[in-house]
């Protein structure tokens, strides 16, 4: 069984594997029966294997020993290991091998991201909507940009940097903002052009709407965050803000992560409070986050303001 990770990793950390972050293996997405419950990520120089459900030491011993092989013989380096225990709400992170900054920068499309591998469950970069990013980067010349949910400003970082007019990020979490301020400013980019606002998104639209109209708006909120953000209760209130956040052929960037909300919610959303909306598609899943079932994947749906 836990040869496939083997060979699905042996693919990628290849010789010329670069200098980019990525995930090597994504038993996530159902398509490795008996691997639902592990992920790995490379960080260069450091991997870091998440495990969903519990796996004896001795596994862990073994899958590392034999990573570590495989990258040898790729001769790619590995300075250390780091094993993420997700067990319900509890997150516990243990360096395996060699050791692992608290903090490290990793690249994605050249720009680089501040991780924080070993703090939180989530380390910093969403390497998910990397592909989202970059099929981006061609419309943000210019725009006006709105990043709801902004989380570590990954997507304001990419939109500065293929020129961009500037970006407003929202997100209720101040301290994700100040790791997005720092990802700027590990690209040199010019602070000038982003704003941060760190506010409950429901009580912060008079000040998005007196920054905006916006040319290009992404929303990627979470599924269920207990508190603040409940996908069925909460997205539709969302949704009706919009049109007093767009300029006239706004672009929107619509994301659901919810394996039980499928993305015909969120269309059924969208023609009920916004009918000027139009759905012009969906983005593919990032091609490593294979899923079997792409209705309980990340789903990311690209409208157009009529
Ligand atoms: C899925 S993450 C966004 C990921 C980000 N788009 C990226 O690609 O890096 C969701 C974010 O929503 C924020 N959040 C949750 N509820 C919120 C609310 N009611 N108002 C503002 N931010 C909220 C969380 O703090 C979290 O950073």
């Amino acid at each position: 069984m836990w040869q496939q990770v083997l060979t699905v990793c042996a693919e990628k950390l290849q010789p010329n594997t670069g200098l980019e972050a990525r995930r090597l293996f994504h038993g996530r997405g159902h398509c490795y029966p008996g691997l639902e419950h592990v992920v790995v990520n490379w960080y260069p120089p450091y991997l870091q294997i998440a495990l969903y459900a519990p796996v004896e030491s001795q596994q862990i011993n073994q899958l590392v020993r034999n990573l570590l092989d495989i990258a040898d013989r790729a001769a790619v380096q590995i300075d250390g290991v780091a094993v993420q225990f997700r067990e319900g709400r509890r997150t516990v992170t243990k360096e395996w091998h060699g050791s692992v900054p608290d903090e490290h920068l990793v690249h994605e499309h050249g720009l680089a991201y501040w991780i924080q591998p070993k703090r939180n469950q989530n380390v910093g970069l969403f390497l998910d909507m990397g592909h989202v990013r970059a099929a981006l980067a061609d419309n943000m010349q210019d725009a006006k940009v709105l990043n709801l949910f902004a989380y570590t400003c990954a997507f304001s970082v990419s939109a500065i940097a293929h020129g961009a007019h500037s970006v407003v990020n929202n997100d209720m979490n101040a301290n994700v903002l100040n790791l997005g301020k720092r990802n700027h400013l590990a690209n040199h980019q010019d602070m000038r052009r982003v704003r941060m606002l760190s506010h409950n998104v429901f009580k912060a639209w008079k000040k998005i709407r007196d920054y905006g109209p916006y040319d290009i708006i992404i929303c990627d909120p979470p599924t269920n965050q207990r508190g603040s953000f409940v996908a069925e209760k909460h997205y539709p209130q969302v949704i009706k803000q919009l049109p007093k956040l767009v300029a006239p052929g706004a672009k929107l960037v619509m994301c659901l992560n919810s394996p039980f909300l499928d993305n015909d919610f969120l269309r059924h959303q969208m023609a009920r409070w916004v009918p000027k909306f139009e759905y012009l598609g969906n983005y593919p899943p990032h091609p490593d986050f294979p899923e079997v079932d792409v209705e309980r994947g990340l789903k990311v749906q690209d409208y157009r303001f009529r």
